[in-house]
């Protein structure tokens, strides 16, 4: 930790982290005992919205984030917040209903499927990343693909336009997380947008998948 991160506070999310890390290590071990077999079952009312290549939410207008291939303890982390309500989406709060019909262990059973049998592998950044990344490579991994046991979402091929969605509501405290809100307050408007077209451009990129298998 560089002496510039304990002057501006950045260590208090840190110290979080790795009480956090205890969590996810707990989260991952469920995440890997999802049956995945009969989470592709119940996935079928979710290719409404991620089955869809750039599919977009309304009011306001951003692309559904792309789920496949995403780290299945996120998922889980996810799927239970917006079950609680402690994360709230939109007015009509489609994704609250979404979960809150589906039990524990519906959620670890989806979140092993969307996860797939081979999860995203690193194989180091495309390009010359902006300054402020290397304030997120550390959970986030060098090319967005989540380095595992941080609790961290790979953020790599995330349409960007839902990654600053994100990133704002951490600032607002519509997305609550003590990590993230921590970094996230650091974040000029133009850091959110050079960091979120980064990450948007990596690969191997998380992906939208059709109820046929196709990916996009
Ligand atoms: C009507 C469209 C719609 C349907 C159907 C839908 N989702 Fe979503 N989902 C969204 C949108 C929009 C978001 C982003 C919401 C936000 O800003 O928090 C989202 C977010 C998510 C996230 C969080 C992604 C992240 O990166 O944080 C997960 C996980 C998720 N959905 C899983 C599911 C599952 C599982 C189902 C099926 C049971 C489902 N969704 C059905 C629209 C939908
Ligand atoms: C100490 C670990 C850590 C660091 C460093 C970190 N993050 Fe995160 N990030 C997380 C965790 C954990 C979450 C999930 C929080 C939650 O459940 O809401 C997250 C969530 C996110 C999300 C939401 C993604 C989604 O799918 O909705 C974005 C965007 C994000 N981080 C961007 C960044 C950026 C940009 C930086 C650097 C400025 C950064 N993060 C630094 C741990 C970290």
């Amino acid at each position: 930790m560089s002496l510039k991160m304990v002057r501006s506070g950045l260590w208090a999310p840190l110290a979080a982290a790795l009480a956090l890390s205890t969590l996810a290590s707990v989260a991952s071990a469920q995440a890997a005992a999802g049956d995945a077999v009969r989470g592709a079952k119940l996935a079928y009312t979710c290719y409404g919205c991620h089955g869809i290549p750039d599919y977009r939410n309304t009011y306001p207008t951003y692309h559904v984030p792309k789920i496949f291939g995403q780290r299945a303890d996120y998922i889980v982390a996810a799927l239970g917040e917006y079950k609680l309500g402690t994360r709230k989406h939109g007015r009509n709060g489609t994704m609250n209903a979404q979960a809150g019909s589906l039990s524990d262990k519906d959620i670890v059973d989806m979140a092993a499927f969307f996860e797939g049998a081979t999860p995203l592998k690193s194989d180091g950044p495309t390009g010359t990343p902006p300054a402020i990344v290397a304030t997120c490579v550390a959970c986030h991994g060098a090319d967005g693909v989540a380095i595992e046991g941080t609790g961290a979402p790979s953020l790599a091929g995330q349409h960007a336009d839902y990654l600053v969605h994100s990133l704002q509501g951490y600032q607002k405290g519509t997305r609550q997380n003590g990590i993230m809100q921590g970094f996230a307050a650091q974040l000029k408007p133009a850091d959110m947008q050079a960091a979120a077209a980064w990450f948007a451009a990596q690969r191997p990129s998380l992906w939208a998948q059709k109820p046929n298998g196709s990916k996009h």
